[in-house]
C-alpha cells in the first residue's frame, strides 16, 4: 500500500540509508513492483511482517510505501507503487525509476504488525490495501500460521494475484466487487472461533464497513487491526491556539494550516514521516484541552484518555490546545 507524502528531516536523518533499484516489474496494470538492494549487495535489517519503507522522491518529500516481504534477513526490499493521477508527485517519480537508479530510504518501520498470539488470521485487502497482506500471508506462510485472505480487486487490475495464488492456494478467496466480498465475508465474521484477529488495509470506506460489522458480530477493538490510504485529514477545520507548555508561548494555527506545519513555522517541529496520521512518528503529549483525532494510529482508549496527539492530522477541539512540549 502506498501511504502519501512528508518532509521528515528529522526522521530521516536517523534513519536515512541509500539503496539501489535492482529491478523493477510490473504487478498490474499501473502498479509496478520495485526492488531495491544495498548498493555494496548483503543483506538489508530485517522488519516485521506489514511494515513500510520511506523513498525520498524529493529533498523535502518522502513516500511509503508497505514492504512486500514477509521481512526474515531480506537481501532486497519490494515495494509495489500504483501510479495515483492525483499524486502530489510521489508515484509519478516512483514509475520513472529504472535498475541502477539511487534512491534515499528511511529505514523500515513497523506499522501494520501481526498480531503474534493470535491463534487464527483474518486479512482483508482491498486494491492496492493487499501490499501489507501479502507480507502477512508470506509471514504466515514461513511460520505455519492459520490464515485466510479475502481480496477485493477491480477485475483484471489486482495487483500480485497470479503470486498470491501460487502462494495461499485455498486460503485465497478473490471478489470483484464489494458485494460478492460481503456475501463471504459477513458470514465469516460472525463465524470465526475465539482468538482470531482481523487485519483490514484498503480504502476508509471499505475500513469502516468492515470494522463496523466485525463489532456488530462483537469483536473486541483489539482484535480489530487496520491500514488504510490516508487519515481522514480533510475535514473541515477550525483555527485554534496551541501552547507550547515547557516553551512557555503560544501558536496561532489557522484553517489553512496543520499543527504540525505551525509548529514548524514556529520552530517548535516534532519528527514526522508520513504527515497522513498513519506512522505514529510525529506522537506529541497533550497536557490539557481537548483534541479532534483524525489519525489511525490512536486505539480507541488512547483517543479517549486524551493525552496524545497526532499533530499532522488531529487538531485541538476548542479554541485552545497545551502540549507537553
Ligand atoms: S507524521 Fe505520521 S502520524 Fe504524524
Amino acid at each position: 500500500m502506498t501511504s502519501v507524502t512528508s518532509e521528515p528531516p528529522t526522521a530521516a536523518r536517523r534513519t536515512g540509508l541509500r539503496l539501489v533499484v535492482a529491478g523493477v516489474t510490473p504487478a498490474a496494470d499501473d502498479v509496478r513492483q520495485l526492488t531495491l538492494v544495498a548498493p555494496g549487495g548483503g543483506c538489508l535489517s530485517s522488519h516485521p511482517p506489514g511494515s513500510h519503507l520511506g523513498l525520498r522522491w524529493r529533498q523535502d518529500r518522502v513516500n511509503s510505501y508497505s514492504l512486500t516481504s514477509d521481512g526474515e534477513s531480506p537481501a532486497a526490499y519490494t515495494v509495489s507503487v500504483l501510479r495515483a493521477p492525483d499524486s502530489r508527485g510521489g508515484s509519478a517519480w516512483a514509475h520513472e525509476l529504472r535498475a541502477g537508479d539511487f534512491v534515499d530510504a528511511i529505514a523500515p518501520r513497523s506499522t501494520f504488525p501481526v498480531a503474534a498470539r493470535a491463534r487464527r488470521h483474518l486479512l482483508v485487502a482491498g486494491g492496492i490495501g493487499i501490499t501489507p497482506l501479502l507480507s502477512h500471508a508470506r509471514w504466515h506462510i514461513r511460520w505455519g500460521g492459520d490464515f485466510t485472505l479475502y481480496y477485493c480487486q477491480r477485475p483484471g487490475r489486482g495487483a500480485h494475484l497470479g503470486e498470491l495464488r501460487d502462494l495461499c492456494g485455498d486460503r485465497l478467496r478473490v471478489y470483484g466487487n464489494r458485494d460478492a466480498l460481503w456475501a463471504d465475508l459477513g458470514p465469516a465474521l460472525v463465524r470465526q472461533p475465539l482468538g482470531t484477529q482481523l487485519y483490514v488495509c484498503g480504502p476508509l470506506s471499505m475500513i469502516d464497513a468492515v470494522t463496523a460489522a466485525a463489532k456488530r458480530a462483537h469483536w473486541a477493538g483489539s482484535r480489530i487491526r487496520c491500514e488504510a490510504f490516508g487519515a481522514s485529514a480533510d475535514g473541515p477545520r477550525a483555527p485554534f491556539r496551541a501552547t507550547l507548555a515547557a516553551a512557555g508561548r503560544s501558536i496561532d494555527v489557522s484553517a489553512e494550516e496543520t499543527l504540525l506545519e505551525a509548529l514548524e513555522r514556529a520552530g517548535a517541529g516534532v519528527p514526522s514521516l508520513c504527515r497522513s496520521g498513519i506512522c505514529g512518528e510525529c506522537r506529541t503529549a497533550v497536557a490539557r484541552g481537548r483534541v479532534e483525532h483524525r489519525d489511525l494510529v490512536l486505539s480507541a482508549a488512547e483517543k479517549e484518555s486524551g493525552d496524545w496527539i497526532m499533530p499532522c492530522v488531529s487538531r485541538g477541539a476548542g479554541d485552545e490546545l497545551e502540549l507537553a512540549l
